[in-house]
């Protein structure tokens, strides 16, 4: 007999259920007697012991489908240590949970706060197998996460719709990607969709460049422009303050969004007409694309072979192409970024795309 429990944590994205089902299908297709505990809303399910028995069944139908079967919720890492506004321990009672359903292995998708709590369950003693879902793809030791594919799809044809609009009518568009820390969606869809400029966290802008990009286009006779910016984005002069001084600036800021701020400088130094889209949460949402689902049936399948060789502690990742695990301690806390000087960003700035810098 093997008992497994499963749960999904943090920000949803696509092709968690491809994943999950990779996962199951692969165990029940090589044991006989398999049981898993499916944790409603991610640790959360294990803390409060808010939990469903599926069968095989129940991953059945589900490659396709967007979201989680098993739902989400952000629970940070940060709190584990802090007791519930009930005093109840968050850590002691996960393992209780565990302990309880006399489980072989605690199965846990997420991002990299999910991945830090599920290193933690396993200093705890728990079995543990990560697998790697962010449309941010910014978790260390994986090529590429699960979602990142489908969204940069979403951000891309927000891209290519807008491009239709803004050339007929002669306007400057910024098109919001999602990455709050990291710039990968951004990078990705900016080029695809043929961002005229594309502005990362990792490359704090020099509005006087992002200026000056404008003006090289409007002189070249370029009548619209197009502005991929994360989420994350942030000017010289913001990336030089103090994290505090940062954080008491964007407090008392009155723009919904960085977009908003660079709106308004634009529109003030170039007189042109502008607009601000932002797909949102959209690009978490739908079904996953073929690339996620066969990525995340290789990771889930992988994932199965772990636990059936009582591999435990690691993260099923994608490497050069080859599934490998990585073991938790390696991996938690660690952020993958973009890399300033990477070949991509040099390709780009060769063909005229600005970073602002
Ligand atoms: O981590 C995934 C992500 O979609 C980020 O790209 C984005 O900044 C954040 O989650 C949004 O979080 P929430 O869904 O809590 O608004």
């Amino acid at each position: 007999m093997l008992r497994i429990g499963m749960l999904t944590s943090g920000g949803d994205c696509q092709a968690l259920n491809a994943a999950m089902r990779g996962v199951v299908k692969g165990l029940s297709a090589q044991k006989e007697k398999l049981e898993v505990y499916g944790f409603i809303d991610g640790y959360k399910g294990l803390m409060y012991e808010n939990y469903k028995k599926l069968t095989s069944n129940d991953f059945s139908g589900i490659l396709t489908q967007g979201g989680t079967i098993l739902g989400t919720s952000r629970q940070p890492f940060k709190q584990m240590r802090n007791p519930d506004e009930n005093g109840l321990d968050k850590v002691e009672a996960m393992k209780s949970t565990y302990k309880k359903l006399k489980l072989d292995c605690l199965v846990v998708l997420g991002g990299n706060g999910t991945q830090k709590t599920a290193n933690l369950l396993r200093e705890e003693g728990l079995n543990v197998i990560h697998l790697p879902k962010t449309i941010d793809n910014d978790i260390w030791g994986t090529d590429v996460t699960f979602g990142f594919q489908s969204a940069i799809d979403i951000a891309t044809n927000a891209i290519d719709c807008i491009h239709t609009t803004a050339a007929s009518h002669s306007r400057v568009f910024i098109v919001e990607i999602m990455g709050h820390k990291v710039g990968w969606i951004t990078l990705f869809a900016g080029i695809a969709g043929g961002a005229d400029i594309i502005l990362l966290p990792e490359i704090p802008y020099d509005m006087d460049k992002v200026i000056k990009a404008l003006e090289k286009r409007n002189k070249a006779g370029k009548k619209f422009s197009i502005l991929a910016v994360a989420e994350g984005a942030i000017s010289k002069e913001d990336a030089a303050l103090s994290k505090k001084e940062l954080k008491a600036k964007r407090a008392a800021s009155t723009y919904p969004s960085i977009s908003y701020e660079l709106a308004e400088q634009i529109k003030e130094r170039t007189g042109q007409e502008l607009r601000i889209t932002i797909p949102g949460h959209t690009q978490r949402g739908g079904s996953p694309d073929p690339y996620d689902r066969v990525l995340a049936t290789r990771l889930g399948s992988f994932a199965a072979q772990l636990i059936l060789e009582e591999k435990y502690g690691y993260m099923a990742a994608i490497q050069n192409n080859q599934m490998v695990a990585v073991p938790l301690e390696e991996a938690a806390g660690k952020l993958k970024t973009v890399d300033p000087d990477c070949d991509i960003i040099k390709g780009a700035k060769t063909m005229g795309i600005s970073f602002g810098d």
